[in-house]
């Protein structure tokens, strides 16, 4: 694993973004479980066979993290008998959350961990084989200015996967705990929006990206786009 480095500058505007992530990345895994099974109703499984089917042979994981998604993803992939990446690159400007991922990946030679924004990607144009964005669209703050990056970067033939967190649906009960998990992640500036699918759809085609196809599955909306 190499690691690189481009510190936010601190008046930036990402800075508030990134700061929102400076909790331990062993607390924000564990927390995470559960805001996953409270918001975004979706068992885990589920998003771990979405993801693992898109590890092209050069792979960027858009928003990284604590990198313990990623890890879990190439493990199904592995056992589901698929091709492993022969390169990843994941990105996020988070310090604390890189942190973790470093410790996770210290004996993985072929991924190299950038800490950056994904608005400012220092890869050339066409570079990836495929991109995927786990639980982190609804968390940007620049969210056109990432696609404009990740669609320049993204080869004409990779796809792009991305699992989006909607507005909470479904019966009483389910909506009242996604509402009350939403206003904990947002109190935390962990959440920057909650979505819904037309708009989101309408982002990524305004964005020259093409909907493959999208599905709901609880208050998940999960897109497979690629370049227009
Ligand atoms: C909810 S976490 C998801 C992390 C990981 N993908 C996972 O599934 O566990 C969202 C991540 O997005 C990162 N992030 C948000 N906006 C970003 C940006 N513009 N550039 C880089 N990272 C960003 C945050 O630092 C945080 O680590």
């Amino acid at each position: 694993m190499t690691t690189e480095s481009e510190n936010p500058d601190k008046s930036s505007p990402l800075k508030k973004g990134a700061d929102a992530y400076r909790d331990p990345s062993w607390w924000y895994d564990i927390r995470g479980f559960f805001i996953l099974m409270g918001t975004y109703q979706v068992m885990i499984w589920t998003h771990l066979a979405f993801f693992a089917k898109n590890l092209g042979e050069r792979h960027l994981e858009a928003a990284i993290g604590s990198g313990t998604f990623l890890a879990l993803t190439l493990f199904t992939k592995k056992i589901t008998g698929g091709r492993l990446p022969e390169e990843i690159i994941g990105i996020d400007y988070a310090e604390r959350m890189l942190k973790g991922a470093k410790k996770l990946f210290k004996n993985s030679k072929n991924i190299h961990l950038v800490q950056a924004d994904l608005g400012n990607i220092n890869y050339p144009d066409d570079y990836f084989d495929s991109v995927n964005i786990a639980h982190s669209f609804h968390a940007f703050p620049e969210p056109d200015k990432v696609l404009k990056e990740l669609h320049r970067v993204m080869k004409p033939t990779a796809h792009l996967y991305v699992d989006v967190l909607l507005t909470p649906r479904g019966g009483c009960f389910r909506q009242a705990i996604a509402t009350r998990v939403n206003r904990f992640c947002f109190k935390k500036g962990i959440l920057a929006r909650t979505c819904d699918p037309e708009t989101t759809k309408a982002q990524f085609e305004s964005n020259h990206f093409n909907v493959i196809n999208s599905y709901i599955k609880g208050n998940t909306f999960h897109i497979i786009a690629a370049k227009s």
